[in-house]
């Protein structure tokens, strides 16, 4: 009996094991087996050897930086919308199927001349740049665009507007006439708002749900939220994301998990990617798959990761440590959080 109860358990594991290994040993990659889309990013400033990587595994892309203003209207008197149409025709050659952008109107990556622009003059500049880039995407036509970020990060942590160069020289229209430009666009193009700390912070996400019922109150079109979802192993606990979740499809709206990747060493205390750090990681990305998949069907934009390989991850740079929070590793081969996000986009 005891021999028959050990055989039916290592019979079970052999055939859960089996289960597990075989989507990943099947050669379907992310975006043979995801319900919705599944995007990532390669830095728009020059595609590199990821070109003929990323498409086999996304199949949409985000602009990561070439369409930020910084590129787009380099000098003052002149914009230079060519990436777009450039960034749509390349990403279609390197074989993925839709295109996001991301994003519009930023706080970030502005143009150096842009610091000694006339205030008075801003809400004229806001409006013809976002005339010219609605435009331009409906010029850049290679490949489908699905979505646009039209605001990113306009709120502080607490749900206040940021005093970005925006809100100085405009005030909280500049948010409206945004968005009031890009409603025009065919409703097939869906519109964002897109911001960070969204599952960690409930004040931040209530203010962002709020700010977007205020623009549909004014008559202009927001589709959806990007909940960027930088994290990590600890943080944001499974239940703050299954009630971020919660919330905003609630509210009615799409929800982009818009650039997910997650921190291994968030406080810089390791210097390398132990077993032990990745398994929590592939558990981490099951995690916020699993709870994604539980959202309703239509209100599932989809899912991208912020980057392919941990080579060219942003986080690095920006915080001036160790980390490896993507799915590929430094010499772009799959991490354990691969096999395991393919499981749960399959299940
Ligand atoms: O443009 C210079 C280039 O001339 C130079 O050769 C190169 C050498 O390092 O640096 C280039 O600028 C870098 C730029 O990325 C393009 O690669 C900047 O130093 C670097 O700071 C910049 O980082 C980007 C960051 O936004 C800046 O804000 C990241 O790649 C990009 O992933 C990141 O993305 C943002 C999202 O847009 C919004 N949400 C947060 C997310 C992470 O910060």
């Amino acid at each position: 009996m005891y021999r028959i109860g050990i055989a039916f358990l290592l019979i079970l594991a052999f055939s859960c094991q089996k289960t597990t290994d075989s989507i990943c040993d099947s050669g379907k990659e992310l975006r043979d087996v995801a319900p919705f889309p599944i995007g990532t990013t390669e830095d728009g400033v020059v595609f590199n050897w990821q070109k003929a990587q990323g498409s086999r595994y996304f199949n949409r892309i985000s602009s990561e930086n070439i369409l930020k203003m910084e590129n787009l209207a380099p000098r003052r008197d002149s914009f230079n919308f060519w990436p777009c149409s450039w960034l749509s025709r390349e990403a279609k050659n390197a074989g993925y199927q839709y295109l996001h952008i991301h994003p519009v109107i930023w706080h970030r990556q502005l143009p150096y001349w842009l610091a000694n622009y006339p205030k008075n003059q801003l809400k004229n500049f806001l409006t013809d740049y976002c005339r010219q880039f609605k435009k331009a995407i409906l010029l850049a036509e290679s490949i489908q665009t699905t979505g646009i970020d039209v605001v990113n990060e306009a709120l502080n942590e607490d749900g206040t507007l940021r005093s970005s160069i925006w809100m100085q020289g405009i005030g909280k229209e500049y948010i409206l006439e945004a968005y009031r430009i890009f409603s025009e666009l065919d409703p097939q193009y869906k519109l964002f708002y897109n911001d960070y700390n969204l599952a960690l912070n409930p004040a931040k996400l209530d203010a962002a749900l709020d700010l977007c019922d205020w623009l549909r109150s004014q008559g202009v079109r927001v589709d959806g939220i990007g909940m960027q979802m930088h994290i990590n192993l600890q943080e944001p606990s499974s239940s703050d994301i299954a009630d971020a979740f919660a919330k905003i499809t609630n509210r009615g709206y799409l929800l982009h998990v818009s650039e997910l990747d997650i921190s291994i060493n968030p406080y810089g205390k390791a210097n390398a990617a132990t077993s032990d750090l990745l398994d929590k990681q592939a558990d981490k990305f099951v995690e916020v798959i699993e709870l994604y998949r539980h959202i309703p069907a239509h209100y599932q934009y989809g899912v991208t990761v912020w980057g392919i390989s941990d080579r060219n991850s942003w986080i690095p740079g920006e915080f001036n440590r160790f980390d490896a929070p993507l799915l590929f590793d430094q010499n772009n081969d799959k991490k354990p959080a691969y096999c395991s996000f393919l499981n749960a986009l399959n299940q």
